[in-house]
């Protein structure tokens, strides 16, 4: 690989519905910051050069103290009000880099992404400009319309539920974000979502993401998390 690999853990987020004092990525599981935990998975990992921390504005210090011990990491910037402002920081942060970069954009609210996971996203950006992590859903999935109807239920087989890392080549996720911050009408989502609706013939390859890769979002998260922190990987 010749370009340059760069992930932006994003921990720009408080953490509104763990209702934690602190945001949910400072919180310790296993003896060390969930946010510690993401930034060691993208710095041990082999195909990735450079590591690029969004922190909330309050917690920089904070985060810069917490990825000091981890020699790839090149920086610690201020996030926004919403993901989509604080992937906005992160490119902004990157400006330098070539568009033939890849980047990948993680949720350091998923302490648990893996070697292998990272390694299917790299390896899938060799023949795609985007790529995201996805796992079938075991529950049910419908559409449900404002009067609480169901309105659609799309065949199970063909959904999945997105985790991240989601890779890209920089200029692809550039040129998705420059036209969406054009569009007075821009909702927040994901960046495969931005990419997905600005670029839509550019193909998004979905790789297979793991369980353990959860989010921690609600209290029990935690407690999930912290049972998972000491519980090898092989017992999935
Ligand atoms: N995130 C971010 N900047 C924001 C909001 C979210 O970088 N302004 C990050 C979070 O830190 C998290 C990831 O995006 O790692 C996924 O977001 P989410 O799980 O929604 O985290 P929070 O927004 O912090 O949680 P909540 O929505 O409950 O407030
Ligand atoms: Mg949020």
């Amino acid at each position: 690989m010749a370009e340059q690999t760069i992930a932006v853990v994003l921990a720009g987020g408080i953490g509104q519905r763990v209702g934690a004092p602190a945001p949910k990525q400072l919180i310790e599981v296993g003896g060390r910051p969930i946010l510690a935990h993401a930034i060691a998975a993208f710095d041990a990992h082999p195909g990735v050069d450079t590591v690029l921390v969004v922190m909330a504005a309050g917690h920089l210090r904070t985060a810069a103290a917490l990825a000091a011990p981890f020699g790839k990491v090149g920086g610690v910037v201020e996030g926004g009000d919403t993901r989509t402002a604080s992937t906005v920081a992160a490119l902004r942060a990157l400006e330098g880099h070539p568009d033939t970069a890849r980047v990948l954009f993680h949720d350091a609210a998923r302490p648990f992404v893996d070697a292998a996971v990272i390694g299917r996203v790299l390896d899938a950006l060799e023949g795609y400009d985007a790529v995201a992590v996805g796992v079938p859903s075991s529950d049910t999935i419908v559409a449900v319309d404002e009067d609480g109807l169901v309105a659609g239920m799309p065949p199970r087989a063909s959904l999945c539920r997105f985790q991240t890392p989601q890779g890209f080549r920089l200029g692809t996720v550039r040129a998705a974000y420059a036209l969406a911050l054009a569009d007075p009408e821009l909702r927040a989502t994901d960046d495969c979502g931005i990419v997905h609706r600005y670029l839509p013939d550019v193909p998004i390859r979905v790789v297979e993401g793991s369980e353990r890769n959860l989010k921690v979002t609600h209290p029990l998260d935690i407690v999930l998390a912290e049972h998972l922190a000491r519980t090898p990987a092989a017992t999935d």
